[in-house]
C-alpha cells in the first residue's frame, strides 16, 4: 500500500498552533479528573506502570484533533493510538506524563506533544495543566513559558546544582542501574520528580540545573528536548552523543554544567549502561484496546 501525504505540507507554526490547542484540551480533562475517582489499571503485571481513564481520555482527545486536521500524519502515542502513514510527519504524544504522581494527587504532571518532520522535532508543547504553565518551542524560534522567553540557569559549579533524576526501570548485564545514584555527593541535591517531560522544561526555565533520564521513551522527551534546546540548554545521550528521540538514556543540563556532569557520570562509569546497551523501548499500548496493554517485564 502506498503511503499518503497531506496535499500541501503545513508549516511548523501551523502544527504548533494545533499542538497548543490540543494540549490545552487535554489539560481540561486532566484538571477535571483531579476531583474524580480514577479508574487505574496496570500495564502487564507491573505495579509500577499505571494507566488511568484520564490518560486514555486525554490521548483520545489529542488523537481526534490530529486526525481531524491532518488525517495522514502518523501518531506515536503512549497508550497506543495511531494515525496515518505520511512518511514525513509524526506526532509524538504523552497524554499524561507523571501518571503515578497524578494517581496520588501529587500535582506534578503534564501533557507532552512533539511534532516531527523528516526525523527532526520541529514543534514541542508541554502543558502543566494543574499549574497552568504552557511551555512551547518551535525549532529555531526559541522557547517560551506562558508566552515569555525562558532560559536555563547560569549555574557553573556542579556542587551548586540541583539535579533531577527521571529514572525508569533499567537493567543491563543483570544489574539494576539508577542514574544519579553516584552523583549525590557531588551536587547540591538530587530530586526524583516523576515527570520527565516537565523536568526537561524545568531545566529549560532555570528551575533545576540538570537532569539524568534513563529508559525514557520517545513520548517522554520529544517535546521537552526541543523546548530545552531552544531555551539554550543541552541534551545528549549518556555518552555525550547528540540527542535522538528514541535514544532512551539522556544527560540534560543548562549547558555550562554539561562537561562537568558528563565527567562525573563517567567517573562513576559502573552506573552507566554500556555503549552497546540495546534495551528495547516498549511498544505503545495496542491500538483500540480498552484495557491496559502488556508492558515490558518489570525489572523490580
Ligand atoms: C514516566 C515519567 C517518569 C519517568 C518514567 C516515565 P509516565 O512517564 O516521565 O518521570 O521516570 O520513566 O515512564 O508513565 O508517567 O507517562
Ligand atoms: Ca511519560
Ligand atoms: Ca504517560
Amino acid at each position: 500500500m502506498s503511503t499518503q501525504q497531506e496535499p500541501s505540507s503545513p508549516s511548523s507554526s501551523i502544527v504548533l498552533d494545533l499542538a497548543v490547542e490540543l494540549a490545552r484540551q487535554a489539560g481540561v480533562i486532566i484538571v477535571d479528573g483531579v476531583n474524580r475517582t480514577l479508574d487505574v489499571q496496570y500495564k502487564g503485571a507491573s505495579a509500577n506502570d499505571p494507566v488511568t481513564d484520564v490518560d486514555k481520555r486525554s490521548e483520545a482527545a489529542i488523537a481526534a484533533g490530529i486526525r481531524a486536521r491532518f488525517p495522514h500524519h502518523r501518531i506515536l502515542s503512549e497508550e497506543g493510538t495511531t494515525g496515518g502513514d505520511d512518511p514525513r510527519w509524526r506526532w509524538i504524544v504523552d497524554p499524561l506524563d507523571g501518571t503515578i504522581n497524578y494517581s496520588h494527587r501529587l500535582p506534578f504532571c503534564c501533557v507532552s506533544i512533539g511534532v516531527e518532520y523528516d526525523g527532526q522535532i520541529v514543534a514541542g508543547v508541554v502543558y502543566n495543566a494543574l499549574g497552568d504553565e504552557l511551555f512551547v518551542a518551535e525549532r529555531g524560534k526559541g522557547a517560551t513559558l506562558n508566552g515569555a522567553p525562558i532560559k536555563p540557569s547560569p549555574t557553573i559549579e556542579l556542587r551548586r546544582a540541583l539535579v533531577s533524576a527521571a529514572v525508569g526501570p533499567w537493567e543491563a548485564g543483570g544489574r539494576r542501574f539508577e542514574r544519579g545514584h553516584g552523583l549525590g555527593a557531588h551536587v547540591q541535591a538530587i530530586r526524583e520528580l516523576g515527570s520527565a517531560a516537565l523536568e526537561l522544561c524545568y531545566v529549560a526555565a532555570g528551575r533545576i540545573d540538570a537532569m539524568g533520564g534513563a529508559s525514557l521513551n520517545a513520548w517522554d522527551v520529544a517535546a521537552g528536548a526541543l523546548i530545552l534546546e531552544e531555551a539554550g540548554g543541552q541534551v545528549t545521550d549518556q555518552h555525550g552523543d547528540p540527542f535522538k528521540v528514541e535514544g532512551r538514556h539522556y544527560v540534560v543540563s543548562n549547558g555550562p554544567l554539561h562537561g562537568a556532569l558528563m565527567a562525573r557520570l563517567h567517573d562513576e562509569s559502573t552506573l552507566l549502561p554500556p555503549k552497546t546497551d540495546e534495551t528495547p523501548a516498549p511498544a505503545p499500548a495496542a491500538p483500540g484496546s480498552t484495557s491496559a496493554a502488556p508492558a515490558a517485564p518489570s525489572t523490580h
